[in-house]
């Protein structure tokens, strides 16, 4: 059954639905909106979301949500669409409200189309305002409904597949190195990374393959599952000032910084033996790699994670995206004061400085 049709079993008055225009041409807008009809529920559309979705969108969206009278909120798109209608939710309750009263939360439906995010299933919107990328965390914006349908994601392009593909292993990695992991978000992490160490190639060579893309998508949902509850850590941190600063995608940021962050939070130039390099170590066993030493584990776990991003043709450096050298250096320091005040960077397993994450920029050039 697709299941977009569970859409249908809504109750409500009217939905306001946020999106973009390629969901609009691919006729999944269209699929929402019969459904909601079915529900008696009707849609006001709202499809400029572009991706990393900035302020004055959310401002534009919010104020159509707020004229709308919604009482369901529906996002159906990648992870720009669904933070964007979190941008929305989040700000329009902090607003006067049309009708004088207090805000009524509306039902929150996310339908991603992206594997992806998980933004679906996180309490976090990443949004790019004049400073950067910003991450609002709140419990309040977590979707009450996630609705994860194959059929949405069977027109990714391979490009986006690659990128959305590697954030999804980054999510999962940091979540299970992060100091607030548990046993739950471990179970989900390492599910969610053996899923993708599975399926990723075989979906990047075919796009069509079906089960590998169910595969990937439960993967991905997993790990927002592991790091809306574990959180993340310096990946991030750094693909977030990184992406914003030179106009990146998101997971291809996260793709150029992984490596040598792990790296860095193993101490692989040092000792190799603290917590980070237990759990690297750790990943290495479940991936059946060689793992006899602690440092063994960690060296062939990277070496796994280089061999994928290798097949998955992602450039080996930021260089190599054509990032001009002068410009980088410049950056540098504003990247770096951003990267450490990221909500991100306090769950990192090793605390670093300013110093560290530019020679981290440095070596990922
Ligand atoms: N909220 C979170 O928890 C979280 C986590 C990680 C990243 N993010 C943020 O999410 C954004 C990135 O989201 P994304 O990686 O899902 O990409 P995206 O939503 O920006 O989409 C990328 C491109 O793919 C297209 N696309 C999406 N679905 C498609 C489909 N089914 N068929 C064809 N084309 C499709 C989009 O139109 C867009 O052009 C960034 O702003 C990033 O910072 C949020
Ligand atoms: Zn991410």
């Amino acid at each position: 059954m697709q299941s977009i049709r569970l859409l249908e079993e809504i109750c409500g008055t009217r939905a306001f639905i946020v999106s973009d225009s390629v969901m609009e041409k691919l006729g999944y807008l269209q699929t929402a909106v019969d459904y909601l009809g079915k529900a008696g529920i009707s849609s006001v559309t709202f499809t400029e979301v572009r991706p990393d979705p900035d302020v004055k969108l959310i401002a534009d969206g919010m104020k159509l949500y707020l004229e709308s009278g919604a009482d369901v909120l529906v996002a159906i798109g990648g992870g720009s669409s669904i933070d964007a209608a979190k941008g929305i939710l989040y700000f329009a309750s902090k607003m006067d409200q049309p009708s004088g009263g207090e805000f009524k939360r509306p039902l929150f439906i996310a339908i991603p189309s992206t594997s992806g995010t998980g933004s679906e299933v996180t309490n976090f919107s990443v949004i790019t305002s004049e400073e950067g990328k910003v991450c609002i965390v709140d419990e309040f914006i977590t979707p009450d409904i996630a609705i994860l349908d194959s059929t949405c994601i069977q027109h990714v392009p391979q490009r986006v597949v690659v990128d959305t593909g590697i954030d999804v292993l980054v999510h999962a990695i940091e979540a299970y190195v992060s100091t607030m992991a548990t046993d739950f978000t471990d179970a989900l992490a390492e599910k969610a990374i053996r899923l993708l160490f599975e399926n990723l190639e075989i979906l990047h060579r075919d796009v069509k393959d079906s089960v590998a893309r169910d595969h990937v998508q439960n993967a991905s949902c997993m790990a927002g599952m592991a790091f809306t509850n574990a959180n993340l850590g310096i990946t991030h941190s750094l693909a977030h000032a990184l992406g914003g600063t030179f106009h990146l995608p998101h997971g291809r940021s996260n793709a150029l910084m992984l490596s040598a962050v792990m790296e860095y939070n193993a101490e692989l130039i040092g000792s190799a033996n603290g917590y980070a390099a237990e759990r690297y170590a750790k990943l290495a066993e479940l991936l059946n790699l060689p793992a006899r030493t602690r440092r063994e584990g960690v060296v062939s776990f990277i070496r796994e994670v280089n061999r994928l991003k290798k097949a998955l043709g992602i450039e080996d450096g930021i260089r190599a995206l054509g990032v001009d050298p002068a410009e980088f250096e410049n950056a540098l320091e504003n990247m770096a004061d951003a990267a450490l005040a990221d909500r991100c960077t306090p769950t990192n397993p090793r605390q670093p400085s300013k110093d560290e994450l530019i020679q981290i920029y440095r070596k990922s050039y």
